[in-house]
Order: structure tokens, then sequence, then C-alpha cells
């Protein structure tokens, strides 16, 4: 479904993505490993369009989008949740979904129905600023936001970073819905290992902007991405 190759992608003068390449076959899970600082948000944003490549391109579905516009990508069904819970802080939580409803192409209200039935905790809480929630409901807000565009792709950065526990599972087990039972393809960038490694079929490491090490779960050790992640 994508299909990303030689990515380079600098800030300025500093060269953050050294020759990226992977794959997220449809239907899969792909989980982005690597250390802080690697580059993987760069590498979420560069797939997006808010960053764009010196060199090499994306494909999805077939289609070159690397000088695509971030909308356009969003119209072909690619879905980004941002590191940090983003969401329009002074509107409620009912507003954000609102918002991003009137933004999509199908302006369907069902979608945002769909999007809350993945997260019925959201339910209680339409009422209140995104301001005033919790960071892990804040981050279920954002993935139901991503959602409400019906993607066919989810891009998913650090879902768990701040996140208390109980809600990480709940994460976890919305994450596992949507790609077993809805058949989303996801790729996720994620440090907690755990959750990581229990969600994802493929897996990819990145380190110092380079892809040191990808495949199928299956082939990989625990303690080679222990090792691998280690500081
Ligand atoms: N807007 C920016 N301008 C300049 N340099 C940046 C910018 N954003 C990130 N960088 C640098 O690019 C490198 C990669 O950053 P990036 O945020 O992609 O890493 P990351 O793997 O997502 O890290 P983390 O795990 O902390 O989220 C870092 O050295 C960072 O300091
Ligand atoms: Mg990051």
């Amino acid at each position: 479904m994508l299909s990303v190759s030689g990515l380079d992608v600098a800030y300025g003068r500093a060269r953050v993505l050294f020759g990226v390449g992977l794959e997220v076959p449809a239907g899969s899970l792909v989980c982005v490993m690597g250390r802080n600082g690697v580059g993987k948000t760069t590498l979420l944003r560069a797939l997006m369009g808010v960053l764009t490549p010196t060199a090499g391109r994306v494909v999805f579905d077939g289609e070159d989008v690397t000088r695509l516009p971030t909308h356009l990508r969003v119209r072909a069904g690619m879905a980004y949740v941002p590191q940090g819970h983003v969401s329009f802080p002074q509107l409620t939580a009912w507003e954000n979904l609102r918002v991003t409803l009137e933004a999509t192409t199908h302006r369907d209200p069902v979608a945002v129905d769909e999007a809350l039935d993945v997260f019925p905790a959201l339910r209680g809480l339409l009422k209140r600023p995104a301001g005033f929630l919790s960071g892990g409901q804040r981050q279920q807000l954002a993935i139901a936001r991503a959602l409400v565009a019906r993607p066919r792709l989810l891009l998913l950065d650090e879902p768990t970073e701040g996140v208390q526990p109980s809600v990480i599972d709940e994460i976890e087990a919305a994450v596992e819905r949507l790609h077993r039972e809805v058949g989303l393809t996801v790729l996720l960038v994620e440090q907690y290992l755990d959750f990581a490694l229990r969600l994802a079929d493929r897996y990819v490491v990145v380190d110092a902007g380079e892809v040191v090490r990808a495949g199928a779960a299956e082939e990989l050790h625990d303690e080679e991405v222990r090792r691998l992640l280690a500081v």
C-alpha cells in the first residue's frame, strides 16, 4: 500500500534521513522503532508531505505522492496522528470531531459515530474542551479524529507517550481491533517495546536516520531489538 525508497530529508542543511526505504503492505501493521532523535517523526512528516524530501520516492496505492500536498494525501486515504496528542484545546471533544468531519470529502456524520465506537470512553467527555482532557483521553480523541476521515492507512506517532498504563491498554485494544477487524493498514512509530512487539506484524528499526533492520515480526528477537534500541 505504501512503498518508500531512497528517502533523504533535511532541516535546512542538517540532514536527518539517509536513503530510507520501507514497505507497508495492505492490511499490515508495521512498527517503526528507534531511539529518541533518530528521525522517526521526520519520516512520518515526510510521508504526509509536511516536509519535502530532497531525494527518494513515496508511493501510495501505486501513485507517486512524493510531491503531493498533505491535504491531497489525506484525500487519497492517508491519515496522520502526530506525536503529542494534538487537538484544538478550546474546542470541545465533540467540536474537534465535527471540525474534522467538515474537512473530509465524504462529510458523513456516521463517521463520527464509528470513530466513537472505537473509543467509547470519549462519549462521556464530548462536551469537555479538549484542553481539559487527560493525556490519554486526548490521544484517543486524536486517533478518533483521524478515523473520521475513514482512512485506509493510519500513521500513528508514539500513541503511548505520556499516557497512563490503563489507557495504553485501551489504545492497544483499539489499534488491534482497527487492524484485525476493520482491516486498516497501520504504520506505527513506537518506543514502548512491548506494545510495539505485541501489535506489529512487520518492523523497521531506524538508527541515526537510516533503516538498520527490517522484516517480519517473527524474525525479530526481543533481545536483538533491545540491543538495537539500547542507548
Ligand atoms: N524542525 C526541526 N528543525 C531542525 N531540526 C529538527 C527539527 N525537528 C527535528 N529536528 C532534528 O531532527 C532529528 C530527528 O528528529 P525527530 O523528531 O524526527 O526524531 P524522533 O525519532 O521522532 O525522536 P523522538 O523519539 O524524540 O520523538 C533530531 O536530531 C532533531 O533534533
Ligand atoms: Mg518523534
